[in-house]
Formats: structure tokens, C-alpha cells, sequence
């Protein structure tokens, strides 16, 4: 027979070879690191211009940055900060070669969600992120998901629940109860409301103490700040369930929203959720905050079925709120029923020559029509070698795998994400 002991036992042993991974997974500090980009790269993949005329300017301005070069190499390697110096510093006839923003606008929010487990999330979330730091925007990721897969993949693992998208509900909740009971008091009478009591146990926890930007951290990636997770944090679906119980009109699902409503609106350019594979407290908060949801789904039969469902239960999900609270939401910058400026259904794990997966995308396409994304993220060793190194395709030095297959593993992210940037860029004015 076994107990929890025996568990906790076997969890202590997988920690240790944890720890032996990340040792050899990191720098020798055992914190991530960035490596840099060669010339190739940013000239033709990054800042897509000729190499030619990339050592023209270089060479025309000695003041830019003019990168480093190996002992063995003649090419030179950039860092990421040297390549956003020289995307701010160099113009190509006359243009610029910074990203397209509109003008006044918060920076555009993207939920990547699916309940179906393993469907490709964290590697769209990561991917997505990684190509729109070196297309030159500043991303903020948000881990909704306790697993913390995209936390570790950024290098973050000693992290504590406080921090987490827990920490945010749980100061929502204090704040939201404490703005309630205050608005009660300055109605005078005619209200049936009783006003609503935090226990010293949630209110000794300091977390309204925490100030806005305690929750987010920095990256290797110098333009990806993160609010991660970890396993502690899957306690918010438990403690969330108490903490509607004691204020049953508290808009729980609107808390991480508040939150980011809170950011300056310039602080970032973009914001990608990674959720969790549940429909629950946290995934309902990325879902809310989202403008734009994308939804992964890998090939099979199987995660079609389960696609469906999930889009059932997060329409039911939502008309719930709709009616549930529609009443006394406190005006914000997302108003109820939830409207998402773009819904896409993004395949992940094609392989272009499986009769299967064409068959599939095509009934993707016949249901969901243009809702699916045109360039489904294909199947690629580069991304399960990846994984086992928590690092994208990005991060990987093309030197250390066959070029060929790095280079269609990129290929295919790019033009995913090309798509997904062209696709914010239409609907950044609605929000
Ligand atoms: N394009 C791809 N090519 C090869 N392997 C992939 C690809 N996309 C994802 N994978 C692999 O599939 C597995 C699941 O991917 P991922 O962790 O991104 O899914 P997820 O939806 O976030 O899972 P969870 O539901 O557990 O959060 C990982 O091992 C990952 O390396
Ligand atoms: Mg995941």
C-alpha cells in the first residue's frame, strides 16, 4: 500500500535529477541565458534586409553596434540589445525598421488556450513570444498554467505562489471586497447587500502590500518580462472557490484583467497567455483579459473531439458571466458579455505529407472556415529536441543540429507567427 508519504518520497527523488537537468540545461550559474544572433540571422531572418547592405551600413557608421566575433569565426554575433539598437538606429530607404504599433493604444493581449492537454500550447505561447521579441516588440507572458512549463522554459523555476497569477486573484479579492464594502457605506440605506468580511488569513498575507510590478520578472530574453507560475499555484483553484464563497460578488474572472488594466499603456506591445489545460478560475481570467483568443490543436481525430467540446464549454462559460454578473461589473476596460476582437483555430504538429493531417486541416477548415490560421506550426524534431532543453527554436545555436531541419523548424514558426502579428495588427484598433 502507498500513502502520500510514499509519493512525496518519489517526488523528492524526480527533484533531484531536476536539479541535475537544469544544471546542465543552464549556464554554469545555472540561471538561462541568451546566446547571441549572427550577422546571417539578423540581416535575413531578423531584420530581413540584405546581408550586403547590412555591412554597408555597418561599416558607413562606425558608432552602431558591431556585435563580436568568435575566436574560430569571421562572422559576427549580436546580442539582442545590439540588434534593438541597431533596428532603432538604421533606416532602409527612408523607412524604419521598428514594428508596427498603433498610436495611443495598451498593448494587444493573446490567450493561447485549449483544455485538450499536450495540444501544443506552451510551444505556441513560447515560440510566438521568442519571434516577437526579435521582430522588435516587448512582450509580457503571463503562465496561467501551475505546470509552469512556459516558466521554466524562461528560466524561471524558484518561484513562490505569492508571485504568481494566484497572488493577483488573491489581492483582487481584498481590493475588489474592500472597494464593495466602501461603495455600501456611501449608499446610506435601500441596499440589501450586507458588506463582506476577508479573514485576517487572507488579509495577513501581505499581498496588498505587493506592489504592481512585484509580479512580474525579467527574462534572459531583455525585451520578455514574465508573471510565472509554479506548482503551489495550482491551489488557486481551490482557494478560489472559498474566496467566492465569501464574496459571491466579487468578478473573479475579472481579476488578472484589473491587473493588466493597471500597466501603462505603452509598458508593452504584447501580451500572451499560456493556460492551463482546464476550464477553471485562472484559465477564465486569461480568457477574459484576452483580446484575441488562439487555440491550438494538434492533428488527431481525437483532439478535433476535444477542440469541440472545449469551445462549447467556454461559450457556456462566459454566457454564465454574461448573466451571472452582468449587473454590478465594476466599468473597466473589458465590459460583459466578453467580445474577442479574433478567434483562430492554429494546428500544431502537422506533418505536410500525412494524408491524416491534410484530411484534418481541411475539416478544420470546412467547420471552422476562416477562423483557421493558414499556416498550421509543423511537426518538427527541432521542437521535441527543444523541449527536452526548454528552449525554442530561437534560442537554438543553428550549429548545434543539421541546418536544415533548424531551418524548417524556423520556417514554420516564422510564417505561424507572421500570421499571428499580421492578424493583431488588423485588430489592435479594437481594443
Ligand atoms: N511543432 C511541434 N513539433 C514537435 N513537437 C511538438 C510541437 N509542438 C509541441 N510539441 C511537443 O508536444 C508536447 C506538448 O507540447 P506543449 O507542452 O506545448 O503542449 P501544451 O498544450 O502546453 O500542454 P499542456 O496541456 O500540458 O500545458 C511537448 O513535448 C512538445 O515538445
Ligand atoms: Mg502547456
Amino acid at each position: 500500500m502507498y500513502t502520500h508519504e510514499d509519493l512525496a518520497q518519489l517526488q523528492a527523488q524526480s527533484l533531484k535529477m531536476q536539479g541535475w537537468i537544469r544544471q546542465q540545461t543552464f549556464s554554469p550559474e545555472s540561471r538561462k541565458t541568451l546566446r547571441r544572433f549572427s550577422s546571417w540571422e539578423v540581416s535575413e531572418l531578423i531584420l530581413r534586409i540584405n546581408q550586403s547592405t547590412f555591412r554597408g551600413r555597418l561599416a558607413a557608421d562606425p558608432s552602431l553596434p558591431s556585435g563580436e566575433v568568435e575566436a574560430e569565426g569571421r562572422q559576427r554575433w549580436y546580442t539582442l540589445e545590439e540588434i534593438n539598437e541597431l533596428r532603432r538606429r538604421m533606416k532602409i530607404n527612408r523607412k524604419s525598421l521598428m514594428p508596427p504599433r498603433p498610436a495611443g493604444k495598451r498593448a494587444f493581449r493573446a490567450a493561447v488556450a485549449n483544455f485538450k492537454g499536450g495540444a501544443g500550447k506552451s510551444t505556441v505561447a513560447l515560440h510566438f513570444a521568442h519571434a516577437a521579441a526579435l521582430d522588435g516588440y516587448r512582450v509580457l507572458l503571463v503562465d496561467f498554467d501551475p505546470q509552469a512549463t512556459l516558466s521554466h522554459s524562461m528560466g524561471l523555476t524558484d518561484v513562490a505562489e505569492d508571485y504568481t497569477v494566484w497572488g493577483i486573484m488573491a489581492r483582487d479579492l481584498i481590493r475588489e471586497t474592500d472597494r464593495q464594502n466602501a461603495a455600501l457605506v456611501g449608499a446610506e440605506s435601500g441596499t440589501a447587500l450586507p458588506a463582506r468580511k476577508i479573514p485576517a488569513s487572507i488579509r495577513d498575507m501581505g499581498l496588498d502590500e505587493l506592489r504592481h510590478h512585484d509580479f512580474i520578472k525579467q527574462t534572459s530574453w531583455s525585451t520578455i518580462d514574465i508573471i510565472p507560475s509554479c506548482a503551489n499555484a495550482a491551489f488557486v483553484e481551490f482557494a478560489s472557490a472559498q474566496y467566492r464563497h465569501l464574496n459571491p460578488e466579487w468578478t473573479f474572472f475579472a481579476a488578472v484583467s484589473r491587473y493588466l488594466d493597471g500597466l501603462g499603456d505603452d509598458d508593452y506591445d504584447l501580451i500572451i497567455f499560456d493556460c492551463p489545460p482546464a476550464i477553471g478560475y485562472q484559465s477564465m481570467n486569461a480568457v477574459f483579459a484576452a483580446d484575441a483568443l488562439y487555440i491550438p490543436s494538434g492533428p488527431g481525430y481525437w483532439e478535433y473531439d476535444s477542440t469541440t467540446s472545449f469551445i462549447g464549454q467556454l461559450s457556456e462559460a462566459l454566457e454564465d458571466l454574461a448573466h451571472g454578473f452582468g449587473e454590478n461589473f465594476p466599468a473597466g476596460k473589458i465590459a460583459l458579455p466578453k467580445a474577442f476582437a479574433d478567434i483562430r483555430f492554429l494546428m500544431t504538429r502537422y506533418e505536410p505529407g500525412n494524408d491524416l493531417h491534410r484530411a484534418m486541416l481541411e475539416a478544420f477548415r470546412k467547420v471552422f472556415g476562416d477562423h483557421v490560421t493558414q499556416n498550421p506550426i509543423e511537426m518538427t524534431r527541432a521542437v521535441e529536441q527543444s523541449g527536452r532543453f526548454l528552449s525554442s527554436v530561437y534560442e537554438i545555436d543553428y550549429r548545434d543540429m543539421t541546418r536544415e531541419t533548424w531551418r524548417r523548424a524556423r520556417e514554420s514558426f516564422d510564417r505561424a507567427y507572421g500570421e499571428f502579428r499580421d492578424n493583431i495588427i488588423a485588430n489592435w484598433d479594437k481594443v
